[in-house]
């Protein structure tokens, strides 16, 4: 660790799984998914955000997430998690024996309504029932807070707006709040200003930043953050994916740049470095395409000489 400002171990959220496959247009079959998710376990990747129970019409990609759960391997160290916008998805997610589960709301009105099509407050209500059911299947539930940054409907998004959802989901009994950058506009100063706004009402060490990469800020957000004392970061592997609801949106961060910037960093991930680029070269060959991370492909060059 080469400076006390920055934590000396990160908790690496994989979201490739969901967030990355999410939005590809090739479809990839439930075994070639299964076979990503276990190949990251097996990278040490020790949280994976595995599938998502929301309405096969709005995201087709994820109409095979009951499948997943029920064919994975499980590593024991290893938390496979499910998105679940309302009560139905949870009992999916829960019939399935998923580890978490994760609530998505948006510090934007427009987004909230093109996403899962019902107001912030309307969102929160259809938690409610679902912090309920958790809390008695003993089960973890996250939050994320959409369009931190900006909103691809809305434009700018104040950050005591955000703020705001991110209290109402940390008081509603989320252990941990994810401040999505859903379009990927914001840069370091912004993300300063936004996370000061969400820590003087949520605890930064409840806090994980979810960058896209779409204007290539993403590494240099997450430094930004780091040296805010988040201790928790969102990524996907080879860069996949992007939000079916926000056009124009490229991928997550891909969680080859993050974990090379924190191996320089000298903080700790638990993540086998190989392992991961072969990850993420599985899936891209799968996909017909070149990983979207300059790490990745750096090295798949030099292995191709
Ligand atoms: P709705 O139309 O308001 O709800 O959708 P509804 O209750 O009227 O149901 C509509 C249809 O969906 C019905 O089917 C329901 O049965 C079905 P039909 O009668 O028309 O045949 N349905 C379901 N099916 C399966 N599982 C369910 C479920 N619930 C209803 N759980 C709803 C509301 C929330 C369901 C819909 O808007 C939806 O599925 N939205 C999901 C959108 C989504 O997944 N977006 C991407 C994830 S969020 C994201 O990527 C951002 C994030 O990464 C952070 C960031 O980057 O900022 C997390
Ligand atoms: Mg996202």
């Amino acid at each position: 660790m080469l400076s006390s400002k920055l934590p000396q171990h990160v908790k690496v959220v994989e979201v490739g799984p969901r967030d990355g496959l999410q939005n590809e247009a090739t479809p990839v079959s439930a075994n070639d998914k299964i076979q990503l998710i276990e190949k990251l376990g097996d990278a040490g990747v020790n949280y994976i955000e595995s599938g998502s129970f929301v309405s096969p019409k709005w995201v087709p990609q994820m109409a095979t997430s009951t499948e997943i759960f029920e064919k994975l391997n499980r590593k024991k160290n290893v938390t496979y998690a499910a998105l679940t916008p309302n009560l139905r998805g949870f009992e999916a997610a829960l019939a399935v024996n998923a580890d978490e589960v994760a609530i998505f709301g948006a510090a934007s009105e427009s987004f909230s309504q093109k996403n899962i099509n019902c107001s912030i407050e309307e969102s929160l209500e259809r938690f409610a029932p679902i912090m309920e059911a958790a809390k008695k299947a003993n089960i973890k539930v996250r939050g994320y807070v959409s369009c931190v940054l900006g909103c691809p409907y809305e434009g700018e998004i104040a950050p005591e707006q955000v703020a705001l959802v991110a209290e109402k989901l940390f008081a509603m009994g989320c252990y941990e709040i994810s401040l999505g950058d859903t379009v990927g506009v914001g840069n370091p100063a912004s993300v300063t200003k936004m996370i000061q706004a969400v820590s003087a009402r949520v605890p930064i060490d409840k806090l994980a930043v979810h960058f896209h990469d779409t204007y290539g800020q993403a590494l240099t957000n997450i430094y930004a953050a780091l040296q805010l004392g988040v201790g928790v970061i969102d990524s996907a592997v080879a860069g996949l994916g992007g939000c079916p609801y926000a056009k124009g949106a490229s991928g997550n961060v891909a969680t080859e740049d993050v974990v090379y910037m924190l191996n320089g960093l000298e903080i700790t991930t638990g993540i086998d470095f190989k392992k991961l680029l072969q990850a993420g070269w599985f899936i891209s060959d799968k996909l017909g395409k070149a990983p979207i991370s300059k790490v990745s492909n750096a090295y798949l060059a030099q292995e191709q000489t």
